[in-house]
């Protein structure tokens, strides 16, 4: 899939600015503050529904400014969809022009894949930003994960605060079992990601590398059917009931799960090199664009903030040569000679205060 049209108003340093993209690599330049991490982040905004850089979409408009907009056309194999989203008062997204009820309904119809200097983070920060991963992943790719997720986590947030009113066991065991069932699926979607995402990443780390050999596992309750890890849970909700009283949290389920993620034997999470950290990051992304490209059909669209001039030219070339195959979105201070040549087509933009004008 691609985006065609991008359009956004009072959207950050943006009064107003309509874009039309090329299908391949579409190349936005500018000095630092520009404005051209704020493109990027309103695409995403309109991908999965919030920005990458905050929770809070009142920041997204504005300032001075009461409502901001993003409107995306987006263009598929077959047909394609307008995506609208609204932010004021409160957050309004429209699909085709019909305002949607539910958060899930966006999920998968603009399939995009972030990498920026923040992404670093998969690999080297703590296991929330592996989970982040492997949920937006999963979310673009299943409605049913989304919604399974949403359940998990509403059931943990209503256990949590039961456990600060000391509950009795009977009360508790209410939420158990429905806790258990949905973690269990949480857990087994998000196993069998990683073991695709495996094969596709170690190949693309092995190439991107020059031969280091990647493996991921996932951490979590163990078990490989929905049964086996319902059984895990359910022992391990027990073992830990104390403690979840004592201190009114919930100590076991997926959102405690982590991905291992090691090269040539070495966590890299841990004593992973700066480069290697940023390599693998790298990969999984790359491996991730393949994954959904195999589940749907198409290539999601791949927005680079920020990334080229932060790898060593083996691994731009390497990287370089990957994208021609999809849409993606590149932003930088500068781009070499040598780099444009590497891309052969492309479509370039100047990104000055605010506003953005095509070069090329
Ligand atoms: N809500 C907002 N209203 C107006 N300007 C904003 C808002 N949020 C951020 N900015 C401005 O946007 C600029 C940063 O844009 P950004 O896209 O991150 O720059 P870069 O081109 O370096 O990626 C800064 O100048 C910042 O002050
Ligand atoms: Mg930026």
């Amino acid at each position: 899939m691609r985006i065609e049209k991008l359009a956004i108003a009072n959207y950050r340093n943006y009064a107003s600015a309509d874009i039309t993209l090329g299908g391949g690599v579409n190349l936005f330049i500018g000095e630092n503050a520009q404005g051209k991490t704020n493109l990027l982040e309103s695409i995403y905004l309109a991908s999965v529904g919030r920005s990458a850089r905050t929770p809070r979409w009142q920041e997204l408009i504005k300032w001075g400014e009461k409502e901001a907009f993003v409107r995306i056309r987006v263009r598929k194999d077959v047909g394609g969809d307008e995506i609208a989203v609204r932010l004021g008062a409160e957050k309004h997204i429209l699909i085709n022009g019909m305002p949607i009820t539910r958060i899930g309904e966006l999920m998968g119809v603009l399939k995009t894949v972030l990498f920026s200097p923040d992404e670093l983070a998969i690999v080297k920060d703590g296991p929330g930003e592996r989970r982040r991963f492997m949920d937006i992943a999963l979310c673009q790719l299943s409605k049913a994960y989304f919604y399974t997720l949403t359940r998990y986590n509403k059931i943990l947030s209503h256990r949590n605060k039961l456990l600060k009113s000391h509950p009795s066991a009977a009360e508790l065991e209410v939420w158990d079992i429905q806790l258990i069932k949905e973690g269990a699926r949480v857990v087994k979607t998000r196993r069998g990601l990683i073991t695709r995402l495996t094969g596709l990443a170690v190949d693309i780390h092995r190439d991107v590398s020059g031969g280091e050999t990647l493996a991921l596992t996932y951490e979590g309750a163990g078990g490989e059917t929905l049964a086996e890890i319902e059984g895990t849970l359910e022992a391990e909700l027990k073992r830990n009931r104390e403690r979840d009283l004592q201190f009114a949290v919930t100590h076991v389920g997926p959102q405690r799960d982590d991905i291992a993620i090691t090269a040539d034997g070495v966590d890299l999470r841990s004593f992973g090199s700066q480069g290697q950290q940023r390599t693998a990051a790298l990969s999984l992304k790359l491996a991730e664009m393949e994954l959904l490209k195999e589940e749907s059909g198409e290539y999601p669209v791949l927005l680079l903030d920020d990334v080229l001039s932060e790898l060593d030219e083996n691994r731009q070339a390497k990287l370089l040569e990957r994208i021609k195959s999809y849409q993606t979105i590149i932003t930088g201070t500068s781009v070499s000679a040598e780099v444009r040549e590497a891309i052969g087509q492309y479509c370039e933009y100047g990104v000055v205060g605010g506003e953005v004008a095509q070069v090329r």
